[in-house]
């Protein structure tokens, strides 16, 4: 696409949609040059439906529920998505596994995001589980969508630090702060041009300032 011109994002949630607020608002503060041409809901509860329609953005109610396989509600939101002109699929709390449907009718072009740092702890509920391990760090992924779980070539990290008697509701608030810096950030690459995926890697095209001499130590040295 033209490195100058908005992308088409649909956005798919399934509930609060804390990210999708963070991606409406980096449009708004013209950070991010993107329209959403819709959003998708596979349920009708999902709080995240009242963003999209306060912001004037057409929502839609797709519930998986009423569909008789996977691929045939993937069907129904491809066309859904097509018929919008959609160029970007952002993946935004959708807690539904996608089928080759919908993957490959947007290859590379779907965008997920996992809290915590892929490929540790793919699956749900993966803030207890980085809690439950000790780990010291945990964070959030964006990556591209591909067939397997949580699998696709990844875009953008966040790191953060994890406390031994850290609760899953405290640590999911400082990792979802996070992920509402690096959505933004993710698809803004990806509008400019670039994101160039070979293989399981994607490569920032132009970037000078890549942190390599940034180590963060959990606990501080002193
Ligand atoms: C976010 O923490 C997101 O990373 C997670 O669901 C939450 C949705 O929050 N997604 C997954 O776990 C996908 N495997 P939101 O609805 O407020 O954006």
């Amino acid at each position: 696409m033209a490195a100058d011109s908005a992308v088409n994002l649909g956005v798919l949630i399934s509930g609060f949609g804390s990210n999708l607020q963070a991606i409406i608002d980096a449009i708004e503060r013209r950070e991010l040059a993107a329209r959403i041409k819709l959003v998708v809901s596979n349920r009708a509860d999902a709080v995240g439906l009242e963003r999209a329609r306060r912001h004037g953005i057409d929502a839609l109610v797709i519930e998986n529920r009423k569909f008789p396989s996977r691929e045939a509600f993937d069907r129904e939101v491809v066309t859904a998505l097509k018929a919008r002109d959609v160029e970007l699929v952002i993946l935004a709390g959708f807690m539904r596994l996608l089928s080759p449907v919908m993957v490959q009718a947007f290859p590379n072009r779907i965008m997920n995001i996992h809290p915590a740092l892929l490929p540790s702890f793919p699956g749900l509920h993966v803030q207890q589980a980085a809690i439950d391990h000790g780990v010291r760090f945990s964070g959030c992924t964006v990556f591209f969508v591909s067939q397997g779980l949580d699998d696709g070539p990844i875009i953008i990290q966040a790191a953060v630090p994890v406390r031994p008697d850290d609760t899953e509701q405290e640590l999911s608030e400082r990792i979802l702060a996070q992920e509402h810096r690096i959505y933004p950030r993710a698809i803004q690459l990806y509008q400019e041009g670039r994101l160039e995926v070979r293989g399981r890697k994607v490569y920032i095209k132009d970037d000078a300032s890549q942190p390599i001499d940034q180590v963060l130590i959990n606990p501080p040295l002193r």
